[in-house]
């Protein structure tokens, strides 16, 4: 199971997209994690599409400044968890083997850098017919990078909207 998920986020990460991180008003809020500062800044983070829809797939381009070098072994997790402090979806992967499938190779050296990764918003909550009916619901989303140790290089968090339809198929016929 877990491996048919990575290859699933595998197949769904893209190369960097420069332009994407340019449009100021589009991107995502965030604050740094409690027990901050972290050694690799994130400056701008656009998680795509707004809201994040259960079922399918999303992606998130963030970009900032490493003062540390990302080493073999590195892992990168995202968290979505909601108003009751349910987690909706939680993943871990190693960050090697994604940069991988672009042209980049760990150790990914210090400086300024822009990454893009493909999600899959997949939940165990079934999508009852009275969550169908409700407005998009504000949860909140953690990023984190760890390094070989688990020691934490880069940690964000902040609100993320997701819905369990398509805005725009539920306002038709
Ligand atoms: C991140 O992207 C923003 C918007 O394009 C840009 O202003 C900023 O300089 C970038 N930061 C880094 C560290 O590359």
């Amino acid at each position: 199971m877990k491996f048919y998920i990575l290859c699933i986020l595998l197949s769904l990460s893209i190369t960097t997209v420069s332009p994407l991180l340019s449009d100021e008003t589009d991107q995502t809020k965030f604050t740094e994690c409690e027990g901050g500062p972290y050694p690799n800044t994130i400056t701008n983070i656009l998680i795509s599409p707004n809201p994040l829809v259960i079922g399918q797939s999303a992606s998130y381009t963030f970009n900032g400044t490493r003062n540390v070098e990302i080493l073999k072994g590195s892992t990168i997790g995202f968290l979505i968890i909601d108003e009751n402090y349910e987690t909706i979806l939680e993943t871990k992967d190693d960050f090697c083997s994604i940069v991988e499938t672009t042209n980049e190779k760990c150790p990914l050296p210090i400086g300024d850098y822009e990454f893009t990764y493909g999600l899959n918003i997949y939940s165990n909550k079934e999508s009852s017919p009275e969550n169908l009916d409700k407005p998009p619901k504000t949860c909140l989303y953690q990023l984190i990078i760890r390094d070989p140790k688990d020691i934490i290089l880069s940690c964000i968090q902040g609100p993320v909207d997701l819905s369990y339809v398509f805005t725009a198929s539920n306002n038709g016929f």
